[in-house]
């Protein structure tokens, strides 16, 4: 399978979230095979774009979350609320967050154990500075991201779980990561997942590129078979670019399945 995700970020309203939506959901008519599409709006605009997607195959996804059910957090949004409002998925650990909000190794672990408890899916992104590539770090970072987000999580008995590989240079710049760079570091991911995870069945974990992905360049990653997903910011609410990506999936599918 193949899986796009649309990060609207802080970008659109109640009422453009509505109409992108909407437009989003088009993309995938008149196709053979569908890609999963799990749409992430901003959290005013869940319960409207909820009733959008009700009868359709698309998954809701929040942006964050917080991990504790309910209590004194002002300003937090808890597992529970978002399953209420039928979220299924929930980014953790954006680069965004890391950087402009502080959050920290601890707090990431926390959500996704969290999210994890209350059957929400995580899709935990990491991914290196430019200064850590160009050091040479990169593998050490993502694989020191993994180890303390993944701490203590036993998913063999709890829920699938989505690594975004997104590199922080490759974000918002029109400067997306090479194929070759991609393949490799998913190669790298999935082997340190192999070693946290030695139980987890075949294909509980799904690993995804985000970074810049847009639609001249989503084929390229889509269809290596390392790359399970793309995880889109930007072009994801620019509907004519959202539309080649899902179509990219579904080119890629097709050509599996035929
Ligand atoms: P861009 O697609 O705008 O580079 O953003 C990627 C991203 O941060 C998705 O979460």
């Amino acid at each position: 399978m193949k899986t796009v995700v649309a990060n609207w970020k802080m970008n659109v309203g109640v009422r453009e979230s509505v109409a992108l939506a909407r437009a989003s959901l088009l993309t995938l008519r008149g196709r053979k095979v569908i890609p999963d599409l799990v749409i992430c709006p901003p959290f005013v605009a869940l319960s409207e774009v909820r009733k959008v997607v009700a009868r359709s195959s698309a998954n809701i996804g929040a942006q964050n979350m917080f991990w504790e059910p309910s209590g004194s957090h002002t300003g937090e949004t808890s597992s529970r609320m978002l399953l209420e409002l039928g979220v299924s998925h929930c980014l953790i650990g954006h680069s965004e967050r890391r950087v402009q909000l502080g959050e920290t190794d601890e707090m990431i672990n926390k959500k996704v154990l969290h999210a994890l408890s209350e059957q929400m899916t995580p899709i935990l992104c990491v991914g290196e500075s430019k200064e850590q590539r160009v050091a040479g770090d990169a593998r050490a970072v993502v694989e020191a991201q993994l180890s303390s987000a993944l701490r203590g999580v036993r998913l063999h008995t709890q829920g699938s779980l989505f690594v975004a590989y997104e590199p922080v240079w490759a974000i918002g710049t029109n400067d997306s990561a090479s194929v070759g760079d991609v393949i490799e570091m998913h190669r790298f991911i999935r082997s340190v997942l192999e070693r946290i995870f030695p139980d987890a069945p075949a294909g509980q974990f799904s690993i995804l590129y985000g970074g810049s992905v847009d639609g001249e360049n989503a084929y390229g990653f889509l269809r290596e078979a390392e790359v399970d997903g793309v995880l889109v910011g930007s072009a994801s609410v620019k509907i004519n670019q959202f539309k080649e990506i899902v179509e990219a999936a579904a080119e890629v599918l097709e050509a599996q399945s035929a």
